[in-house]
């Protein structure tokens, strides 16, 4: 397995914004979080949750290459959820899913965010585990984790 070097390593999360970043944003979603988990639905590009000028699409890059996503949803009362997150099949395990959700936790306080949530996979409840979420709910289809952050006064 190869470890993540970020010092070798030159990283970056960026909210989409151009027509390429738009197309490897989906191109990731569609790839990772659709066909490779075999669901049926179709995945639609156009859905209007995208749109919503509160909603964060980010994209996550190594040394300029497209290697994730994330959506932030940001709810404006201090708390947002954290949605689709994928990393390319390819490039996983390798410490970019923790990077990602790193910068992704400095951009949610950037914006004020204290609370984070996400309705995760079950497969993917491990990794949520390690980067510090707590499980709120486990009965759920898509288990309901949390992670703070703040310090608790
Ligand atoms: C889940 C996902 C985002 C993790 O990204 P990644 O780059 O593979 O994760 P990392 O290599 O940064 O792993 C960070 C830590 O979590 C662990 N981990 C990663 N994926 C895990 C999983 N599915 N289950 C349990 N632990 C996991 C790693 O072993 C590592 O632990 P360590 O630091 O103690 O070695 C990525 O594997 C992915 O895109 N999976 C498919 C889509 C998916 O499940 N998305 C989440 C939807 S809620």
């Amino acid at each position: 397995m190869t470890e993540l070097n970020q010092s070798a390593l030159t990283i970056k999360l960026v909210r989409v914004a151009t027509p390429g970043q738009w197309a490897a944003y989906h191109g990731i979603r569609r790839g990772v979080l659709f066909e490779a988990r075999g669901r049926i639905a179709a995945y639609d590009e156009d859905h209007p949750d995208e749109q919503d000028e509160n909603h964060h699409p980010l994209l996550f890059l190594a040394q300029g290459e497209a290697v994730g996503t994330a959506r932030l949803d940001d709810h404006l009362d201090g708390s947002a959820s954290v949605r689709l997150v994928a990393v390319t099949s390819q490039r996983q395990r390798q410490g970019l899913g923790r990077a990602l959700m790193s910068d992704v936790e400095a951009y949610a306080r950037q914006l004020g965010i204290e609370r984070l949530r996400a309705y995760v996979a079950q497969d993917a409840v491990g990794f949520y585990a390690k980067l510090g979420w707590s499980m709120h709910n486990e009965k759920l289809p898509n288990p309901l984790m949390m992670k703070c952050l703040v310090e608790p006064q």
